[in-house]
């Protein structure tokens, strides 16, 4: 096999952060060097062209699955440097057939580094074929009890598939007692490494309103750093936290507010 890795960014559960951790961690991943790819296989509730800021392009994933078009057409290059396929809501499709999805992702991993797959939440068969074409799963959980259930519920079926789980991020982890146990418990019932716990950010919020990833936006932010801390980690580096990131952001916002 060659090219880059075939990551999917999964969950049971919807709403915890897969579509916004594949775009910062590209988009970091690419300022390390690399040469990333985020495909958005949400075809039904897609928002990576959102997550982008915004940004469209004319060929969508649909096309390229209902063999319309050649998969380098639907590949874009976003100013930040991460490479993107894009899907559309418009396009009502029947399930899509396992081997275009799959030749789809192979197409990005011949000019990739990293194919970074962002995953429709849930497990139905479309999600398993999904699955079926990435080489790892990166488990993206909350720390709630229920997203953990459902994170538990998606490790169990990767086993049972033999597709490698990489590991798990807490999204919106929050620094509180009870988080903290309901952290661990989620460890212990994922039963997966965590990689990451990502904590809550406003920041994640606002910078999709002001249409830029965070890790542009925002670079200091907590957030941010876990985040890069994670593409680091991925190409096997160190990563030295920037000191005094927090003054410098005060210092960022207070000449923000200076001059509004
Ligand atoms: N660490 C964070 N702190 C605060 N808000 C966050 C964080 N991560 C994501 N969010 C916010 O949570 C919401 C859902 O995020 P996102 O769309 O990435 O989730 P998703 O798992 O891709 O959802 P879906 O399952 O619907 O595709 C967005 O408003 C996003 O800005
Ligand atoms: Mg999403």
């Amino acid at each position: 096999m060659s090219g880059g890795r075939v990551i999917g960014m999964i969950s049971g559960k919807g709403g915890v952060g897969k579509t916004s951790l594949s775009v910062n961690l590209g988009i970091s991943l690419s300022e390390l060097g690399r040469e990333v790819t985020v495909i958005d296989t949400d075809f039904s509730a897609s928002n990576l062209g959102v997550h982008l800021g915004r940004y469209d392009h004319p060929v969508k994933i649909q096309h390229i699955l209902e063999g319309n078009d050649h998969p380098s057409s639907a590949i874009f290059r976003h100013p930040t440097g991460v490479k993107a396929m894009v899907a559309s809501n418009e396009i009502d499709m029947v399930e899509p057939d396992p081997s275009d999805i799959r030749d789809a992702v192979e197409h990005a991993r011949e000019v990739s580094d990293y194919v970074i797959v962002d995953c429709p939440p849930g497990l139905d068969s479309t999600v398993e074929n999904i699955m079926h074409a990435c080489d790892e799963l990166m488990i993206v959980t909350m720390p709630t009890q229920t997203s953990g259930i459902n994170a538990a519920q998606i490790i169990e079926k990767a086993k049972d598939m033999r597709i490698p789980i990489l590991g798990t991020v807490i999204n919106m982890a929050k620094n509180d007692p009870e988080m903290e146990m309901i952290e661990r418990e989620v460890e212990m019932m994922t039963e997966s490494h965590i990689m990451a716990k990502v904590p809550y950010d406003i920041e994640m919020k606002k910078s999709l309103f002001e249409n830029t990833p965070l890790v542009n936006k925002e670079p200091l932010s907590e957030a941010s750093l876990e985040i890069q801390e994670l593409a680091h980690r991925l190409e096997g580096q160190r990563f030295e936290r920037p000191r005094f990131a927090k003054l410098k952001r005060g210092f960022k916002k207070l000449k923000q507010n200076v001059t509004r």
